[in-house]
């Protein structure tokens, strides 16, 4: 896939991955570029568009979990930049104390944007096809005891994601669907920490697990992503871990095919 022209939405592109990601579209060519998040950067976002004056780069203050505002916003961006191509859904929050939030943004934030998505992308519906990538996390596949409600939701993702990836649903539709799961990263998520997770009675054995963690940049995860664009390969789940991005297997472990009781 070429970025040239292309149009793309990025979540929680204010800050942190999702940043690095609309700036590395930008640099690659993308013709048109919508940031969907809940806070501002301004200083950001003056430096984006007056570094690409040609592109089209427009933000829009939106909180993912709000269903009606995130269809809403969708239809401002498809009726402004006439069609959208890619979507990289990056928007999240760790915080395992605030679980009902948890939830929302994280997982609900990734259904309502992906599924908001869907009529302006769908061949079956006038669209041009394109892909859709959500953001995981490792914690996601493997357990991680000390995070477990952000855990949960990134395990969801990743179950979403895949169900999406239906060669059916693709043959009409023309769209492709990824999951990306980073490990460590330098963003702003581990702020204050310790003061978020839910055993505080960990938070030694936390800090010491931080510590040890070779953490990635934020541009290394997002350079990965635009690879991981480029393979534009349905249904794919991806480990991004020290720079480093690459694919890994999931085996059904349900044949339907069990004996009656
Ligand atoms: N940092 C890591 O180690 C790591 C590892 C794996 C996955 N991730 C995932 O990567 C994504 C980005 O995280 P990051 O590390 O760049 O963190 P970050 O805090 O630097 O960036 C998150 C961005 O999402 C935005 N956001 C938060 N809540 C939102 C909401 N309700 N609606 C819209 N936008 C919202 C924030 O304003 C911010 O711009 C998250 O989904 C996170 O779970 C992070």
């Amino acid at each position: 896939m070429s970025f040239r022209g292309k149009n793309a939405v990025v979540t929680g592109g204010a800050g942190g991955i999702g940043l690095q990601v609309s700036k590395q579209l930008l640099a690659a060519g993308a013709g048109k570029v919508a940031i969907m998040d809940i806070q501002d950067n301004l200083e950001e976002f003056v430096k984006l568009r007056a570094a690409h004056p040609t592109q089209s780069v427009m933000i829009v203050k939106m909180d993912v979990a709000n269903k009606k505002g995130v269809e809403a916003t969708y239809e401002e961006i498809a009726k402004t930049f006439g069609s959208i191509d890619i979507v990289v859904n990056v928007a999240g929050i760790f915080n395992d104390k605030e679980v009902q939030r948890t939830l929302l943004v994280n997982l609900g934030g990734i259904i309502n944007s992906t599924l908001s998505a869907l009529p302006y992308m769908s061949k079956d519906n006038g669209g041009k096809g394109g892909i859709i990538v959500n953001m995981s996390s490792v914690v996601g596949l493997d357990p991680m005891f000390i995070i477990p409600v952000y855990g949960a939701t990134k395990a969801g993702i990743i179950n979403f994601t895949r169900c999406l990836a239906n060669d059916k649903y693709h043959a009409r539709s023309g769209i492709k669907f990824v999951t990306v799961c980073p490990g460590a990263t330098m963003t702003d998520m581990f702020t204050n920490f310790t003061e978020k997770i839910i055993f505080p009675e960990t938070s030694d054995e936390t800090y010491r697990i931080l510590d040890r963690l070779n953490k990635q940049s934020a541009a290394d995860v997002s350079r990965c992503i635009l690879s991981v664009l480029e393979k534009d390969k349905n249904g794919a789940v991806y480990v991004i871990e020290g720079k480093r991005v690459f694919p890994i297997e999931l085996k059904p472990q349900w044949t339907g095919k069990e004996q009656a009781l």
